[in-house]
């Protein structure tokens, strides 16, 4: 089912941004708004991705890499200096092992179990498919770290108000429409603590592209380029404060982003 929030996808935004586009099947659109229209017509977007999950995503580190289980220790090992750089900025409050993180799009809480239990004394997890979500408290293995687990999707969990030093969302918000992710946005950001950081980790077009987003019709995902992200993050009233691409992986991979996004100054996001 698409939510509501959906069906009126695409109409405040881009500023004078265009935004051209296509989908797997080759189909270019001249704006994201055009997309929009057409994929959400059938009520099937969310669907797609769910019955992807059960059908095709076995509950290990391959599955959830999509057949990548060798870049864990890569993606792993970067995430890891992200997070003891970030940790340097006066404006956050990271990296003591005291505070509560939560994994969005945890699958079977790979990143918990190798970056976050490292960083944060509790981690929460927060995943759609209840079988990936079940399997992480053996693969976790690590019962004083593991908090709540959360069996929602994201464009429904409401992060608890004023509780989190980090929300970490990683190859997830592909899943989102445009509209979704921005209310998802808002929502982690009222549920940051003072200081506290989302960060988002992420597949992006090549900066050379044209285009702005891709469609893959198999799935309902969505891969947006580095410049529709920073759009949506900005209509979500947050700031970019650290970002770095991905420099491990192999050159066939799409270029990977880490995005700190912290509450605008003054901020004027559309729910405020
Ligand atoms: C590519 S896996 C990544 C898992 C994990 N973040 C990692 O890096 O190991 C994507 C995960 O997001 C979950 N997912 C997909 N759509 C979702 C949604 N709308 N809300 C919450 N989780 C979703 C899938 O079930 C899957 O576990």
């Amino acid at each position: 089912m698409v939510t509501d929030t959906a069906a009126g996808e695409g109409s405040k935004l881009h500023g004078s941004m265009e935004t051209p586009g296509e989908d797997s099947e080759g189909r270019a659109y001249a704006s994201i708004d055009d997309m929009w229209k057409e994929e959400l017509r059938d009520g099937l977007w969310y669907k797609k991705a769910h019955e992807w999950y059960e059908d095709n995503c076995p509950s290990t580190v391959d599955g959830v890499l999509g057949g990548f289980g060798s870049l864990d220790q890569l993606d792993v090992a970067q995430s890891c200096t992200f997070l003891i750089e970030l940790s340097r900025n006066d404006n956050v409050s990271l990296g003591k092992k005291t505070g509560r993180c939560l994994d969005c799009g945890a699958g079977i809480g790979r990143v918990t179990k190798h970056l976050l239990s490292k960083f944060f004394k509790t981690c929460d997890l927060v995943e759609s498919n209840q079988r990936l979500l079940d399997k992480s408290v053996e693969f976790v293995a690590l019962p004083t770290v593991m908090g709540e687990r959360f069996c929602v999707t994201l464009q429904d969990i409401v992060p608890t108000q004023n509780h989190y030093e980090c929300i970490w969302v990683q190859w997830v918000i592909i899943y989102l429409t445009d509209n979704d992710f921005v209310r998802f946005l808002e929502r982690c950001k009222r549920g940051l603590k003072q200081g506290g950081v989302i960060v988002i980790k992420e597949n992006i077009l090549n900066f050379s592209s044209k285009l702005t987003f891709i469609v893959d019709k198999a799935d309902s995902s969505l891969t947006r380029s580095d410049a529709l992200l920073r759009n949506i993050f900005a209509r979500a009233g947050l700031n970019v404060i650290y970002c770095v691409p991905q420099t491990n992986f192999p050159p066939e991979m799409l270029p990977v982003m880490t995005y700190a996004l912290v509450p605008a100054e003054g901020d004027t996001s559309e729910s405020q």
